[in-house]
């Protein structure tokens, strides 16, 4: 790379642990003698230049903290060849010979659209989602998972005091990880998933009542956002089965909070290697990770791919939550 500066933006929703990345990003570009230029909200600081030079104390005492201390955004004006034209001019204004992205898979369509302007880009996924096809694992998906246990362990509490059904929503937007393994992990009686067929007498009412046969007097029933509906959910089950049941849509509050120590040293791998392929002149690439190691694939590849929905942890939930 014939100039040496690296820009780093995190774009979409925020993940815990993706301040981490930045810190290995900035740290390991650094030790290879590149510039490193902290671009602030995403693809929208690419556009009004909102940058600045970052330094190995830029990134200091940020690898425990949630968020992203480049903030992060969704870009409309980005999204357009204007806007992603506009953005390619400045970095080649600006001397940025190369970009890491972090976010999730629109954030990865913006990497392609401006590597096809000429200007390289390798991503790594960051969203609490855990919904690129390509990897095993996202940053911020255990940050997430954890905290979506402690609160319904929480929630648990009260339903048990009142013997009552609590109907939870999980974020996840299409992808029903959040939900499988936060059910499985807070005993749910039924975990619902856009990616499993739904039927409200079989998939909930059926259970509550096989369970109750067996002397169970609460219930946390756990449903991706995906699916959503838990207000009307609650209302069913109550009128359907006579238990008092209440719903909770857990929010925002599972997209932040301290990274835990698989977020961290996941993305830590993640953004030492990014450096690694812009090093090796690579580009239009996301880095993921796959059977434990981290590993990168052509984005226009990882965006074709279809994920594949752990029927077996599923099939465990059922067999176990009753
Ligand atoms: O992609 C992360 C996520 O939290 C999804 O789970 C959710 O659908 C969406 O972002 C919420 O977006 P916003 O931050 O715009 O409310």
């Amino acid at each position: 790379m014939e100039n040496k500066s690296i820009a780093v933006l995190t774009s979409g929703g925020d993940a815990p642990g993706m301040n981490a990345a930045i810190r290995a990003v900035v740290r390991t570009a650094i030790a290879k003698d590149f510039r490193v230029i902290g671009v602030h909200r995403g693809y929208n600081g690419l556009l009004n230049k909102d940058i600045f030079e970052m330094n190995l104390r830029s990134v200091s005492d940020i690898i425990h903290r949630g968020g992203t201390v480049l903030y992060t955004a969704r870009s409309e004006e980005y999204n357009s060849p204007e806007g992603v034209r506009k953005a390619a001019e400045n970095c080649r204004e600006l001397n940025i010979s190369g970009v890491v992205v972090i976010g999730g898979d629109g954030s990865f369509r913006g990497a392609r659209d401006l590597t096809n302007e000429g200007i390289p880009c390798v991503c790594l996924p960051g969203t609490i989602d855990n919904d690129i096809a390509c990897s095993d694992y996202t940053i911020g998906f255990d940050t997430a998972m954890n905290t979506a246990m402690e609160m319904v362990d929480k929630i648990r509490d009260t339903a048990q005091s009142h013997d009552r059904c609590s109907v939870v929503e999980v974020m996840g937007r299409r992808c029903g990880d959040l939900a499988l393994e936060t059910g499985i992990a807070v005993g749910a009686t039924s975990i619902i998933v856009p990616e499993m067929p739904f039927d409200i007498d079989k998939s909930i009412i059926a259970r509550i009542k096989e369970t109750q046969n067996s002397g169970k007097k609460h219930f946390i029933i756990i449903v991706a956002e995906g699916v959503g509906g838990v207000d009307k959910m609650a209302e069913y089950i109550q009128k359907t089965t006579g238990i008092e049941s209440r719903a909770t849509v857990l929010g925002h509050v599972q997209r932040g909070g301290s990274p835990t120590l698989r977020d961290r040293t996941v993305a830590s791998m993640m953004g030492h290697k990014a450096i690694e392929l812009l090093v090796d002149g690579l580009s239009n690439r996301v880095i993921a990770l796959k059977d434990g190691k981290v590993v990168d694939y052509d984005i226009t590849e990882a965006l074709s791919m279809k994920r594949e929905f752990n029927q077996k942890l599923y099939q465990i939930a059922l067999d176990i939550s009753i």
